[in-house]
């Protein structure tokens, strides 16, 4: 697996023909990978030539600086699983280069940006969209892979790939969970043992067939701090605190539920 820490460097490989095999799929991250990413790179690895993964944690979509201070960062571990899984090239930019501009432009996104999370991570979305940008520009990826897990996150890069008329095909992978029924998340490993013992419940109270408004009602009683339960899409989406950590999660509602 080949390491690469600039855009210019990527632009020269790509020239020098070192990925023309054929397609190129990308799976951009945050890191601290887990069997959720894993299993997104895999279906890259099966439908393209080449995949190339991304990690950035990028302090643009962190409206909380303490959330970004404490966000994990276990690189070596993160390059040996991607090692592993036989990732063709791992693409590692600095917030300085990706930020030249000290983030004077950036995606603004509208509507749907300013709901769920978006209410409670104020300018999270724009961040998100503005990296993705950035980052599906330097690659110039055929196909790009992204988890339900962050449903709304999915929705927006796809409206903006389609709306930029991008190169760059949106694909969707399902979500990856704990056997307990826990989202995988980079978060998780943040949570105190009593925290991580209590938090399947998050997903077991999602998928009651219960009326949003109780749900968060129960989620409270269960000792979460709920921050909205709603549904759109066809899905009931959820976020709530625990201790320190924020979890989000999704799950299909099939008609009504209750
Ligand atoms: P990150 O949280 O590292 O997630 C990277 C990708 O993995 C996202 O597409 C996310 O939805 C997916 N993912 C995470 N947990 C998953 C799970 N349990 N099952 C399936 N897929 C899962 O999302 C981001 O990073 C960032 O916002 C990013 C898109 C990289 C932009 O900075």
């Amino acid at each position: 697996m080949k390491i690469i820490k600039t855009a210019e460097k990527w632009k020269k490989l790509k020239a020098g023909g070192l990925l023309k095999r054929g397609s190129i799929g990308f799976v951009p991250t945050m890191g601290a990978l887990h069997e959720g990413h894993l299993s997104l790179v895999r279906r890259s690895i099966k439908e393209n030539a080449a995949t190339v993964v991304s990690i950035f944690v990028n302090p643009a979509q962190f409206n909380d600086k303490g959330d970004l201070k404490r966000y994990p960062r276990p690189l070596k571990d993160d390059i040996k699983m991607l090692r592993a899984e036989k990732t063709d090239l791992l693409f590692l930019p600095d917030p300085g280069r990706m930020y030249a501009d000290g983030y004077a432009y950036r995606v603004a996104g509208q509507d749907i940006s300013k709901e769920l999370c978006g209410v409670y991570r104020p300018g999270h979305f724009d961040g998100v969209l503005t990296v993705v940008m950035k980052l599906l520009n330097i690659i110039g990826a055929d196909r790009a892979y992204f988890g339900e897990k962050d449903y709304q996150q999915y929705i927006l890069i796809k409206g903006m790939a389609e709306a930029f008329f991008m190169d760059t095909e949106i694909i969707p992978c399902p979500i990856l969970r704990e056997a307990d029924g826990l989202a995988m998340s980079s978060r998780n490993r943040l949570l105190k043992p009593e925290e991580r013992k209590r938090a399947p419940l998050f997903h077991a109270l999602l998928e009651r067939r219960l009326p949003p408004g109780r749900i968060k009602k129960e989620l409270s009683a269960a000792g979460f701090r709920p921050e909205y339960v709603e549904e759109r899409w066809g899905r009931r989406f959820g976020a709530v605190k625990l201790g320190k950590v924020r979890l989000i999660d999704n799950v299909r509602v099939v008609g009504s539920r209750w």
